[in-house]
């Protein structure tokens, strides 16, 4: 199966670095789609630009995050993330029932992916879930798995949740996004850290989950963040001499 893998991005200093290090992983792994979706009002030079050297079946989209909806304590995302199912459901409208075969995941620009995790997201029936670093107040959360199914969440943050688990944490079948077509990410009613399992509730169920990783007992990606940089002695009106691709 092809791996589709949805990125949100938006324009900031680190951006390219970001995506560079994404790019460089993703080379990496074989039947990789990349959809990329700007947090934007068009494509960018930057990004696109960037894609057209990276190397890596893509498809470069844009939607912009509505200004009321960019606030500190607000998902992030929720629309990009909705223009790449909308193009992968467009893109397969003609076998909704029996489509190539596609394993679709949530990949941030920032965190880090080990080659193994798309390894194992590969085999993907329907949705399976691993655990993720650095996430919920803790080195790791995971799903807790008895007997191959997922029974509980080991989370230090809001283990109330119905899926306890990060955006980075989980991969979903192509057949299922397309046999569920109405299933999105919402912004109505979806309190922060809750867009997750607003989207799985709408696709599964955790008796339904296949837990990877060595029944999530590896971390195979983690929910790094990038520290702001300090822009403090960037001049204010003087320009370099020429023109620097950054
Ligand atoms: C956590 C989760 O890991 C994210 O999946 C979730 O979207 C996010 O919380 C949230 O609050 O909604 P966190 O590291 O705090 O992640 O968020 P970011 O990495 O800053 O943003 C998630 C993705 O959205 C990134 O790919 C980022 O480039 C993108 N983004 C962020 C935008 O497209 N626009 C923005 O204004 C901010
Ligand atoms: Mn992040």
């Amino acid at each position: 199966p092809t791996i589709y893998a949805i990125t949100p991005t938006y324009s900031r200093p680190v951006q390219k670095a970001e995506l560079t290090r994404l790019a460089n992983t993703f080379r990496q792994v074989a039947q990789l789609h990349w959809i990329l979706v700007e947090d934007a009002a068009g494509r960018s030079e930057l990004v696109s630009r960037f894609l057209a050297r990276a190397g890596l079946p893509s498809t470069h989209l844009h939607v912009p995050t509505p200004r009321r909806y960019k606030r500190p304590g607000l998902p992030r995302a929720t629309e990009q993330r909705n223009a790449g199912l909308a193009w992968l459901r467009q893109t397969h409208r003609h076998e909704p029932q029996r489509p190539q075969p596609g394993v679709l995941f949530f990949a941030d620009d920032d965190n880090t992916y080990s080659l193994e995790l798309f390894q194992e997201m590969r085999t993907t029936r329907k949705v399976s879930v691993w655990p993720v670093g650095l996430v919920g107040g803790r080195r790791y959360e995971r799903p807790l798995v008895e007997n191959g199914k997922v029974v509980g969440w080991y989370t230090g943050w809001r283990a109330d949740r119905p899926f306890a688990i990060d955006m980075a944490g989980f991969a979903v079948s192509l057949q299922v996004i397309l046999s569920n077509p109405k299933a999105v990410f919402k912004r109505r009613g979806s309190q922060p850290g809750m867009q997750e399992s607003d989207f799985l509730k709408q696709i599964t169920t955790v008796e339904e989950l296949e837990p990877k990783a060595n029944n999530c007992t590896k971390v195979l990606v983690w929910h790094t963040r990038t520290e702001k940089v300090n822009l403090a002695n960037e001049p204010k009106y003087h320009l370099d001499t020429v023109k620097i691709e950054v």
